[in-house]
C-alpha cells in the first residue's frame, strides 16, 4: 500500500503531483491510501520517486485533457473522503480510454460530475449569502463575515472576494479556515468559531431595510425562495430575520397593493396596472413552458370588462401572433358570440395557461394539454387579472380553465348550465372549449354541440343582465 500525505483538504497541487507519479508507474487505485496532514511521504517505500508537479507538457502517456484537470480541481474540494481515490481511479482510466470523460453514463464519471456540481453550488451560495459586519480596527475599519461552507471551498473562493471587495479590509471566518484581505495581500488563518465573528451592527440595519424595501409580496414564492436561499444560511444573514413576518403579511400586502391600485378613480390607472402585469408576464418563468414557446400570450379586452372569458392555452397561431383566440378555436368562439349577439370587444378574454404547450412533429407543432402543475403555476396570473378587472361574471371554456379558476378538477357535464361560485363569490359558468367542437368527427354532432355551446353562453350572459 502506498500512502500519500496531502497538506490540506483542498491540496489539489499535492494530489496532482502524487497522482502523476503514481499513474506513470501504473499503480492501481486500490493500492493507494490518501491522507491529509503532515509531510508528503515518499510513495514508493524503498524506491523513492521524486514527485514533480505536472507541467503543461506532461509525458505523453500521462496526457490528460484540460477538462479533466479543471474538473478534478473543483471536485477535490468536496468533503467526500473518497474523492482523492475516485479521481485517481478516473485519471488511470483516462490514460487508456480518454472518452470516459464524455461518457455521462459511466458510474465513476457521474460521481465526479456530481461532486463538481455540488462544489459549484456551494461556491455560489458562499458568494451570494455572505454578510459582512463592520468592526473598528485602529483608525480604520474591517468587515468581518462568518460563513459555514459545506465543503473545502474557502481558499478557492478567495479570488472572487478579493476582486469584489478589493478596496476593503475584510476577513471571512469559517469552521474550515479563515481568509483575510488588507487591500494588498491575502492571508490565511486557522478555523474559527461563530463567536469569533461580531454580531449585530449598523450594516445589518442597512441590509434589513434594503431587503424589506425590495421584497415584493405579490411575487412571493416561498418554495422557490427556500430552494434558492436554503434555511441553513439564514442564521448568518441579518435580513432573513424579517422573512417569517414578511411571508405572514405577504398576501395581506398583496391585496392592499391591488386595492390601492383600484382606489385611484378612472380607468387609466386600472389600465396601467394591467399593462404592468402584462409586461411582467412577458418574462414569466413560473413553469418550463416559456422555453419552447414564442411568447407569453396575455389576456386582452377592456380592463373594466363585466365579463371575463377564460380559455385553455394559446394555440399555434396565438403563439405566433401573441394574441388569444385568433386561430381556428377563436373563429368558433367568434361565431358563437355572434349567435348570442355579443361583441367580443366588450369582453376580457384570456387563457388559463399563457404559453403554448406543444409537441413538435416534423414541421408542425401539435397542441399538448397543460398538466395540473403547469395550470397551477399559471393560476397566479389569472388570479391577478381577475383581481384587477373585477368582472361580474366569468366564463370558463373547458376543464383547464375551470381548474385554473376553481383550483379543483371539474367535470363539465356536471356543472354545465348553472353558475358555480368562485372563492370571492363571483359567478362562474363552465362550458366546453370551442376546439372540442372542431374535433367532433360528425358534422351533425358538431352542429348540435355548437348549439349547446351557444346556449351555454346565452345563459351566462342572460344571468348578467338579470343582476345588472
Ligand atoms: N385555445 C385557447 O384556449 N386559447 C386560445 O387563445 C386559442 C386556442
Amino acid at each position: 500500500m502506498r500512502v500519500v500525505q496531502l497538506e490540506a483538504e483542498d491540496d489539489f497541487d499535492g494530489w496532482r503531483a502524487a497522482a502523476r507519479a503514481l499513474a506513470a508507474a501504473r499503480i492501481p487505485a486500490q493500492e493507494v491510501l490518501w491522507q491529509i496532514g503532515g509531510q508528503r511521504a515518499d510513495l514508493f517505500g524503498d524506491a523513492p520517486i521524486t514527485i514533480e508537479p505536472m507541467t503543461s507538457d506532461p509525458a505523453p502517456s500521462l496526457r490528460v485533457s484540460r477538462d479533466f484537470v479543471h474538473l478534478a480541481s473543483r471536485a477535490i474540494l468536496h468533503s467526500d473522503p473518497e474523492r482523492f481515490s475516485l479521481l485517481y481511479a478516473l485519471l488511470l482510466r483516462c490514460l487508456d480510454y480518454p472518452q470516459v470523460l464524455r461518457d455521462r453514463a459511466d458510474r465513476q464519471m457521474r460521481r465526479v460530475l456530481d461532486l463538481d456540481q455540488t462544489i459549484r453550488r456551494d461556491m455560489h451560495k458562499m458568494r451570494a449569502f455572505i454578510r459582512f459586519r463592520e468592526v473598528p480596527e485602529g483608525n480604520d475599519r474591517r468587515f468581518v463575515a462568518w460563513f459555514e461552507p459545506e465543503h473545502h471551498i474557502v481558499r478557492a473562493n478567495a479570488p472572487f472576494f478579493v476582486g469584489r471587495f478589493a478596496n476593503m479590509r475584510w476577513s471571512i471566518l469559517t469552521p474550515r479556515g479563515s481568509i483575510h484581505w488588507d487591500t494588498v495581500s491575502l492571508a490565511e488563518g486557522p478555523a474559527a468559531q461563530r463567536g469569533d465573528a461580531p454580531g449585530d451592527d449598523p450594516v445589518e440595519g442597512i441590509w434589513k431595510a434594503y431587503y424589506a424595501a425590495i421584497f415584493n409580496p405579490a411575487r412571493l414564492m416561498t418554495n422557490a425562495m427556500i430552494k434558492e436561499m436554503p434555511k441553513k444560511y439564514w442564521k448568518n444573514m441579518p435580513e432573513t430575520a424579517l422573512i417569517p413576518e414578511m411571508i405572514a403579511g405577504a398576501r395581506k400586502r398583496e391585496l392592499g397593493m391591488i386595492d390601492q391600485a383600484r382606489a385611484v378613480p378612472g380607468k387609466a390607472h386600472g389600465s396601467a396596472t394591467i399593462s404592468l402585469l402584462r409586461d411582467e408576464a412577458a418574462s414569466c418563468r413560473r413553469c418550463p413552458l416559456w422555453g419552447p414557446a414564442t411568447q407569453t400570450v396575455f389576456g386582452e379586452g377592456p380592463h373594466d370588462a363585466q365579463v371575463m372569458v377564460v380559455g385553455e392555452q394559446p394555440g399555434d397561431q396565438e403563439d405566433q401572433a401573441g394574441r388569444a383566440f385568433v386561430g381556428p378555436a377563436g373563429e368558433v368562439f367568434d361565431r358563437a358570440l355572434a349567435a348570442v349577439g355579443i361583441d367580443r370587444a366588450h369582453l376580457y378574454v384570456t387563457n388559463a395557461v399563457k404559453h403554448f404547450k406543444f409537441e413538435p412533429r416534423g414541421k408542425r407543432r401539435l397542441h399538448a394539454r397543460p398538466n395540473a402543475g403547469e395550470v397551477d403555476a399559471c393560476r397566479w396570473w389569472v388570479d391577478q387579472e381577475r383581481a384587477l378587472v373585477r368582472p361580474k361574471l366569468v366564463i370558463a371554456m373547458g376543464a383547464t380553465a375551470a381548474r385554473a379558476l376553481t383550483g379543483r378538477t371539474i367535470t363539465i357535464g356536471q356543472v354545465r348550465g348553472t353558475a358555480i361560485e368562485l372563492g370571492d363569490g363571483t359567478p362562474c359558468w363552465v362550458t366546453v372549449h370551442p376546439s372540442y367542437l372542431l374535433r367532433l368527427p360528425s358534422h351533425t354532432d358538431a352542429a348540435a354541440e355548437f348549439d349547446r355551446y351557444v346556449a351555454d353562453l346565452q345563459a351566462a350572459f342572460a344571468s348578467l343582465e338579470a343582476v345588472t
